[in-house]
């Protein structure tokens, strides 16, 4: 069933549009995701960037029709139609401990809900968000108000030059952290589980594939060759079932 949401801020960094909504969602925890849906251009999932006191907000990164639409048509005032929250959420660190978080492009929205959550739980995280440029960077003031976080942009424009997994990779050779947490294009999702699987460490990230129903009933979202359904079994999976995606 959708529910009627409405938009109370529309914000433009770069690609992305923040979305805040006023919507009534039950208690989503990081790693869902929501489908939004845009009557008459379609409908998509979207991860839960962070969610309190009924303001759920999402980060929709420009790619094809409806996000494209969101980024050119959706302003304060207007109506959106939300169901969820689905899918299995990233698993919380114990407090006290320390995690890792790793997020590429529009990987970032779900390990800002995340950051907050693991502050609020007496656990601690550095965050290393990847952006293509300077003008791309979003949620990065947020990440800041919950963790140690470090940016880095392709060129350089901002922050460190290069890659997020690089400057993963170099903190984990000088600093201690019990769990990594990834999202992202495939490539830096790949490459922390190997960064992981060297260093012993619990590994979990949030996988996209085409999804249609959300609820496990289409078959549209299977993700191979393991055969588990990213909007039910997933869309976070364990390092021990990414190895056989990735055939690791
Ligand atoms: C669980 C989950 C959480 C997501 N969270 C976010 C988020 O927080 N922010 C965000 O910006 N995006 C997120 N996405 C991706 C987002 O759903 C797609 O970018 C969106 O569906 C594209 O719709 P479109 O109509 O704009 O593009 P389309 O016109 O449908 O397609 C444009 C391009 O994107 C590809 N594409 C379409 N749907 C997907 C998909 N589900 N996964 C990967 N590629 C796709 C198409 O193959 C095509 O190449 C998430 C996806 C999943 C599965
Ligand atoms: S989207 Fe239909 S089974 Fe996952």
């Amino acid at each position: 069933m959708h529910l009627r949401a409405l938009v109370v801020e529309s914000e433009r960094v770069g690609s992305t549009t923040l979305l805040t909504l006023s919507v009534e969602l039950s208690d989503p925890e990081p790693g869902q995701f929501v489908m939004l849906w845009v009557p008459g251009v379609g409908e998509i999932p979207l991860s839960v960037a962070d969610y309190s006191d009924g303001n759920l907000l999402l980060a929709v990164t420009r790619k094809g029709r409806v996000t494209s639409y969101i980024y050119n048509e959706v302003r304060k005032g207007g109506k959106l139609y939300v169901r969820g929250p689905y899918g299995r959420p990233f698993t919380r660190p114990p407090p006290g401990s320390r995690a890792l978080l790793v997020g590429g492009g529009s990987g970032v929205a779900p390990l800002n809900f995340l950051a907050r959550k693991i502050r609020e739980a007496g656990a601690s995280c550095t965050a290393v968000l990847g952006y293509r440029t300077a003008e791309e960077v979003f949620l990065a003031g947020s990440f800041s108000r919950n963790c140690h976080t470090i940016v880095s942009t392709d060129d350089g424009s901002l922050g460190v030059r290069g890659l997020a997994t690089d400057v993963a990779s170099q903190l984990l050779s000088s600093n201690v952290f019990e769990r990594i947490y990834a999202c992202g294009p495939e490539p830096l999702i790949e490459k922390m589980l190997f960064l992981s699987t060297e260093k012993g460490l619990y590994f979990e990230a949030s996988m996209e594939r085409y999804m249609r129903c959300a609820v496990g009933v289409c078959g549209s979202c299977v993700l191979e060759p393991v055969g588990l359904r990213v909007c039910r079994d997933g869309p976070v999976f364990s390092g021990e079932v990414l190895k056989k995606v990735f055939h690791r």
